[in-house]
């Protein structure tokens, strides 16, 4: 099988493309500057021949979104649309990657891939947008509603904590009132190297198994990197953001687990191996 990732340089695409190398699958990577799936032209003529794509590609600053509302909606909205026509006209199976913030985290309890969404922030809305242009583009697709994400490749939470933590002993404060399953993007990677020899086709969330809130998130990483840290849990409403984040967005992964019989490890486990990758611990 021949897969073209798009956006491998990304914190995901990056794990992508070595997740399916690993399991034998010929993987080509596409990223900007020469890839930029918010023009048409450019994904019609450049998407290769292959059999299955996956779009890592996004616009993720959540906060900048809100003022960069045009940006956030070319690339997430717009953007997948377009790769998601091509695919359908070469009749390539996609897999797309979305978000939890499609929903507005007030159900109290996980959700699931039919849970009516309802995006807080931009962000969320024009990735939203972008799930509809998918599914309305006709073809075979599967949309990947993922969470929380800490990799190699990128800027994320537990890097940011393990260096505040490395560098000063002012305590740190963090949210204990938002919950969500922290994902390793290496466990997701090999999860969607699974999806792809799979037959499937609607949308189903993968994370990590378990759930905290940022707050528990943070102790569990001061524990391994810096132990006896203070961290202070502080309410949302202490630590304003400009996007709002749902409170609650844990999701229900029951139908990843009956496509494939699998499930994500704990996101414990993710945060062991990503530390011990990393150096950090
Ligand atoms: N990170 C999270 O916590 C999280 C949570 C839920 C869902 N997701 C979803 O998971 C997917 C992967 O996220 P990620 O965290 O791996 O993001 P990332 O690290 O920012 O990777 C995205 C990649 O796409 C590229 N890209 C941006 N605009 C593009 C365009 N117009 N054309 C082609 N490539 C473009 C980026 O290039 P530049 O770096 O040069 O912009 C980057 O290489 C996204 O769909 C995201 O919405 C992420």
């Amino acid at each position: 099988m021949k897969v073209a990732v798009i956006g491998c340089n990304g914190m995901l695409g990056t794990d992508v493309m070595a997740a399916c190398r690993a399991v034998g699958i010929e993987t080509l990577g596409l990223d900007l500057p020469s890839f930029d799936i918010t023009r048409f032209d450019v994904v019609r003529e450049h998407l290769p021949e292959v059999d299955r794509v996956v779009n890592c590609a996004a616009y993720v600053r959540v906060d900048d979104a809100e003022t960069q509302r045009g940006q956030a909606y070319a690339v997430n909205a717009e953007g997948a649309g377009n790769v998601a026509r091509i695919c359908s006209a070469k009749g390539i199976g996609l897999i797309h990657l979305s978000t939890d913030y499609v929903f507005d985290g007030r159900k109290g309890a996980a959700y699931s891939e039919t849970d009516p969404v309802n995006p807080l922030n931009v962000y969320g809305a024009s990735k939203l947008a972008g799930e509809e242009l998918v599914r309305g583009a006709g073809g075979r697709s599967v949309i990947v509603r993922t969470q929380s994400l800490f990799g190699v490749r990128g800027a994320n939470f537990v890097r940011t904590i393990a260096r505040r933590l490395k560098q000063s002993d002012e305590p740190l404060r963090v949210v204990n009132d938002q919950f969500m399953s922290p994902t390793y993007t290496r466990h997701l990677a090999e999860a969607i190297a699974r999806l792809l020899q799979a037959d499937r086709e609607g949308i189903v969330n993968i994370a990590a198994s378990g759930h905290c809130s940022w707050f528990e998130f943070a102790q569990a990483i001061a524990a391994r990197v810096k132990p006896g840290a203070a961290v202070h849990p502080v309410s949302t409403a202490e630590f304003p953001r400009p996007a709002p984040r749902p409170a609650y967005s844990v999701l229900d992964t029951s139908r990843y687990r009956e496509w494939t019989g699998t499930a994500l490890p704990p996101w414990q486990k993710g945060l062991e191996e990503y530390l011990a990758e990393e150096k950090l611990a």
